[in-house]
């Protein structure tokens, strides 16, 4: 459950100029002089599918342009909260929607670094007693002028241990939550029936999500264009077949337990490019062309394990 805390740095400073030299008046102008619609736009791009998610983004944007008019003309009371709640299950874009969502929230002028850390439970709650606090405290300074991206939120609550001390953490969370909210933006994920049991028990929390976005499963098709996605971005391709015996592998690969939607696409290829590397390393002599370097053939495919264990499974 401990993922490693890290932080992503922001995009180079765009964000609307302190003091612009005409304050924008229409959308169109917020939208130039924010580059925000480059951001938009590349999610639409880069990420498969994700219909909703990418609706739901779009509004959130509109909601921050219109409010950044407002201000313009006196007429916004107080920052809008901003905080989130991704749901969905593992590889499904959470983390990667994130991290365009603080781009974003960075380039309207929302936080003011743009960056993204992330965190689990074991970096926020200590072991021992007065160990949460500070820890708390620190990954909270860390996050400051971004976005705080807690994975698996939930398990921030344990009402089976009286004395649990994942409640400090959500204190602290949630003081900071609302007196900060102009500086930071928490971004809580997790699998859905458990972000609502989580809510259920924590009103204060659920009361300061503004946004809750779910993330669906991907379809089989989906998760091939996602194939193609990676592997271009790698300079691979798939070979006759290959697409074939992949889209194959992915129908037999989702019945399994542990299917995670997108990363076990991810991990599927890695394991296909070594295949492909042992395939190839194994001819010592042979003259190996760009084609051919950048080619996964159906076997490479075909030798995993999954379809081995399918055919001993088979009746
Ligand atoms: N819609 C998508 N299109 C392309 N790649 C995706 C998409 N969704 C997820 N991925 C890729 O799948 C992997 C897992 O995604 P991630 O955002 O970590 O999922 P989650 O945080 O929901 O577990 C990442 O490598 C990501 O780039
Ligand atoms: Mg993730």
């Amino acid at each position: 459950m401990t993922a490693p805390l890290y932080a992503i740095p922001g995009t180079p400073p765009a964000g609307l100029p302190e003091e612009a030299p005409q304050a924008a008046r229409t959308v169109a102008e917020v939208l130039a002089q924010s580059q925000v619609e480059t951001v938009i736009d590349e999610l639409d791009r880069d990420l498969i599918g994700l219909a909703p998610v990418k609706s739901r983004i779009r509004d959130i944007a509109a909601l921050l342009v219109i409010d950044r008019l407002r201000a313009q003309h006196g007429l916004a009371a107080q920052a809008p909260s901003l905080h989130m709640c991704f749901t969905g299950n593992p590889g499904t874009g959470k983390t990667t929607v994130a991290l365009r969502m603080a781009q974003i929230l960075h380039r309207l002028g929302y936080v003011r670094k743009g960056h993204v850390v992330s965190v689990t439970r074991d970096d926020l709650v200590g072991q021992y007693i007065g160990h949460t606090a500070p820890k708390t405290k620190e990954v909270l300074k860390k996050a400051m002028g971004g976005v705080l991206f807690i994975d698996e939120a939930y398990y921030l609550y344990r009402p089976e241990n009286e004395r649990d001390y994942g409640q400090e953490a959500i204190e602290i969370l949630l003081q900071t939550m609302e007196n900060q909210r102009d500086d930071l933006v928490v971004i809580l994920a997790g699998y859905k029936d458990r972000m609502d049991t989580f809510f259920q028990s924590n009103p204060g929390m659920s009361s300061r999500i503004a946004h809750h976005l779910d993330f669906p499963d991907y379809a089989t098709p989906e998760l091939l264009q996602i194939a193609d996605r990676m592997l271009s971005a790698t300079q691979y391709r798939f070979g006759d077949e290959a697409r074939e015996a992949f889209d194959s592998y992915l129908r037999l690969r989702i019945a399994q337990p542990h299917f995670a939607n997108a990363r076990s696409v991810r991990n599927a290829l890695d394991r296909a490019r070594l295949r492909q590397a042992s395939r190839l390393y194994a001819d010592r002599e042979r003259v190996l062309g760009a084609d051919e370097l950048s080619t996964i053939v159906a076997g490479d495919i075909l030798a995993s394990r999954v379809f081995a264990n399918a055919q001993k499974d088979a009746p």
